[in-house]
């Protein structure tokens, strides 16, 4: 008897290893620069996050049976989901792991990767995911203090308390992502969320004031390209009306920055801080085209004007990545542009509107894209009695939808099959992604001895673009070949031209076909009078591999 259980025991762990030892460990996800251009690397290859990221509550097991099935609908490869630092240290010290592991599970079990959201100390300016203890003992976890020492919904910076435990907290959850996670289910860590303080506030207690009158200093004067004309350098004399502005962000940063160098340290999986909606204005980095009176901020968010100075307060954070809500062309590629620098991948981590702006996104060589709000959590339509004119309606009162998560579908369901090709054709600088603008009917992009001309609203076959009734086209075009290109989009012609003026294009083949475990399968030869005026793409995903030939 004794002998039999000594046996099953031993049969037992022999069990445990080797199911333990079955779970390979992957490489950690990070992100590489090459020649300019970023990729985010997952298991040693590029990946493009085609992300979601739902409701803000929905991060709790008893809502992820409505997360899921959103996401299988829309196509995503990628789930943004926040974890709750009220949920995750409900007693100070004691930290419940059970939330993020049942996250990590049904994640895995939908063949799903996962960012997380640090809801802590700051979401959305606010703190009102502290946890109770703390909301508890406001003297000592305080806030933001007006020049009367009113304090406002806005945790300060200077708070070393709340900095102390923000710091544990978020380290004791890369600690357990890293004994936890060895798939690597979870690409990134947002570091909390859309952090500042909304209007124009910086802190006023009396530590703050006491920094905001000392001499800035030089790390931020250089990263400014700030001279430091005054005798006695304090953030007034050196920024002058955008003093408040940059020294509120050096704050915040420092602060947010400390808590991601704690979580790094303990596991270094690729970080980020999410900026609010920009601002348009600083003194030391001009905006010329928006000159008058200074613009509301979300104070002490990574707005455009002061990324340099969270690139030297905060070296911890990978990126610094904007919430892109634009809803104009122009709006939205002035976004990519600020944020995608030498220094800086750029990461849509939220957005909203058009789902064309996923090529916009894709132009710009972003790592990822996820639109914000995308559950079934509020299956209930509003009834049509109660409903307000959709223009009154802000992006958000229509979320947890299917009717909000349906535009993208398309866009993912014909990207998601072929987006680790997209990704490294990206990275390598092979492709172009462009999406219709107002006033641009058509756009050329080129690929040495070829153009490729992408044009929006043409619907007859020797048709003049004229653009949709509205910009909904867009397309990406990568050359894999000397005359060879892989095509896809929406809304659009797409047509070729070689650069050689006296050489006429004719195509050699036009394949369409389907992606399948990765590689292109192909289905059928396009011909006749679906190519003989160009290569229209419509409402239907459509991949193509195009090669052409002159005469
Ligand atoms: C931006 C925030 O970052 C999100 O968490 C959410 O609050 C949306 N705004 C709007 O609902």
């Amino acid at each position: 008897m004794r002998k039999n259980c000594v046996f099953l025991a031993i049969v037992f762990a022999f069990t445990v290893l080797t199911a333990a030892a079955q779970v390979k460990e992957r490489p950690i996800p990070r992100l590489v620069k090459k020649d300019g251009r970023w990729a985010l690397f997952v298991d040693d290859a590029p990946y493009f996050i085609l992300g979601a990221q739902v409701n803000n509550s929905s991060g709790w097991p008893a809502a992820l049976p409505k997360v899921w099935p959103a996401i299988e609908f829309m196509g995503a490869n990628t789930v943004e989901i926040p974890v709750y630092w009220e949920q995750f240290e409900p007693q100070q010290g004691r930290f419940d792991y059970s939330v993020v592991d049942t996250l990590l599970a049904q994640a895995r079990t939908h063949r799903l990767h996962l960012v997380l959201l640090w809801f802590a100390t700051w979401k959305n300016g606010n703190p009102h995911y502290i946890p109770g203890w703390m909301k508890l003992a406001p003297e000592r976890y305080t806030r933001v203090v007006d020049g009367n020492g009113v304090p406002a919904d806005s945790p300060s910076p200077f708070c070393t308390p709340s900095l102390d435990a923000d710091s544990k907290a978020f380290a004791a959850l890369m600690r357990h992502l890293k004994a936890a996670d060895p798939q690597r289910t979870v690409l990134m860590v947002q570091v909390e969320n859309e952090p500042g303080t909304g209007g124009d506030l910086r802190d006023h207690s009396p530590e703050a004031q006491k920094l905001f009158e000392s001499p800035v200093p030089a790390d931020v004067l250089k990263a400014m390209h700030a001279p430091s004309r005054s005798p006695y350098p304090n953030w007034q004399a050196v920024f002058g009306r955008d003093a408040d502005v940059c020294f509120h962000n050096w704050s915040v940063a420092k602060y947010i920055g400390q808590v991601a160098a704690a979580g790094k340290a303990a596991y270094p999986l690729p970080l980020y801080v999410n900026a609010a909606p920009g601002t348009e204005r600083c003194a030391v980095l001009p905006v010329p085209a928006q000159p008058g009176a200074p613009a509301r901020y979300e104070d002490g968010g990574p707005s455009n004007n002061v990324v340099p100075i969270w690139k030297t307060a905060a070296p911890a954070l990978d990126m610094i990545s904007p919430d892109d809500y634009a809803t104009d062309s122009a709006g939205y590629l002035r976004a990519l542009d600020i944020y995608h620098r030498d220094d800086n991948a750029v990461y849509v981590p939220e957005t909203g509107g058009s789902p064309r702006f996923f090529f916009f996104a894709l132009g710009h060589q972003a790592i990822g894209f996820a639109p914000f709000g995308m559950d079934f959590t509020r299956i209930k339509a509003i009834p049509d009695a109660a409903r307000p004119k959709d223009e009154l309606l802000p992006p958000w009162a229509r979320t947890g939808t299917k009717e909000f998560v349906a535009p993208f579908a398309p866009t993912y369901h014909l990207i998601g099959p072929m987006i680790r090709e997209v990704a490294r054709l990206n990275f390598e600088g092979q492709l172009q992604a462009v999406a219709e603008e107002p006033g641009k009917v058509a756009q050329t992009l080129r690929f040495g001895a070829w153009d490729a001309t992408v044009s929006y609203g043409v619907w007859a076959r020797y048709g003049r673009p004229a653009g949709n009734p509205q910009p909904m086209g867009g397309a990406l075009v990568a050359q894999i070949g000397d005359n060879q290109f892989l095509v896809a989009g929406f809304y659009c012609r797409v047509d070729f031209r070689p650069a050689a003026p006296d050489r006429r294009r004719q195509f050699l083949r036009v394949e369409e076909g389907t992606y399948a475990n990765g590689a292109f399968k192909f289905l059928r030869l396009l011909n006749g009078d679906q190519t003989d005026g160009g290569l229209d793409f419509s409402s239907e995903p459509l991949v193509l591999r195009v090669s052409v030939t002159t005469y």
